[in-house]
């Protein structure tokens, strides 16, 4: 299992290298990725989270949706997006924060799988939502970066978001 990395913490800022080589090593990454989110409750959970700078995330929404499962995406990119939605987001890295992002509520998404396979599928609702706020982590982006100025003071006053960030 992984420890968080917490908002002030470089790693969730680095650049993140695309996977080449899809073997055990990565596949043991990926289950304790997903065992990590599941203890923390949460329902995704990108590599810069445990400090890896890796074009990796895990999304797990089957407490929301019963038809889902836990997924691994794999060097995932958005391609197209459409619409908009604004939806409360919080972060494993930033616990006690939550606000309203406003984000395209369908994406169209390559990616590869746990195999190595490209895919290509398009998603809306809450797989679109989480999967958008987790590439932002493989971009060094986090869901606070959205928020006006004034927010983001206030936080950092109450002590919710260090300094630097
Ligand atoms: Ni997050």
């Amino acid at each position: 299992m992984y420890k968080i990395r917490f908002a002030g913490d470089p790693v969730l800022r680095r650049e993140t290298r695309p996977i080449e080589q899809f073997d055990d090593s990565l596949n043991k990454m990926i289950q304790n990725m997903i065992v990590t989110m599941h203890r923390e409750d949460g329902i995704g959970l990108a590599a810069p989270q445990v400090g890896y700078s890796l074009k990796l995330c895990v999304v797990d929404i089957s407490s929301i949706d019963e038809k889902e499962h836990p997924r691994a995406f794999i060097n995932p990119e958005i391609v197209d997006s459409w619409g908009e939605d604004t939806v409360e987001e919080g972060c494993l890295s930033i616990p006690d924060v939550r606000d309203d992002v406003t984000r395209p509520e369908g994406i169209r998404l390559v990616y590869h799988d746990e195999r190595g396979n490209r895919l290509e599928e398009s998603y809306d609702g809450w797989m679109a939502r989480v999967l958008q706020h987790e590439i932002d982590h493989l971009n060094g982006i986090l869901f606070v970066d959205y928020l006006p100025s004034f927010k983001i003071q206030a936080l950092q006053q109450k002590g919710l978001l260090p300094q630097k960030f």
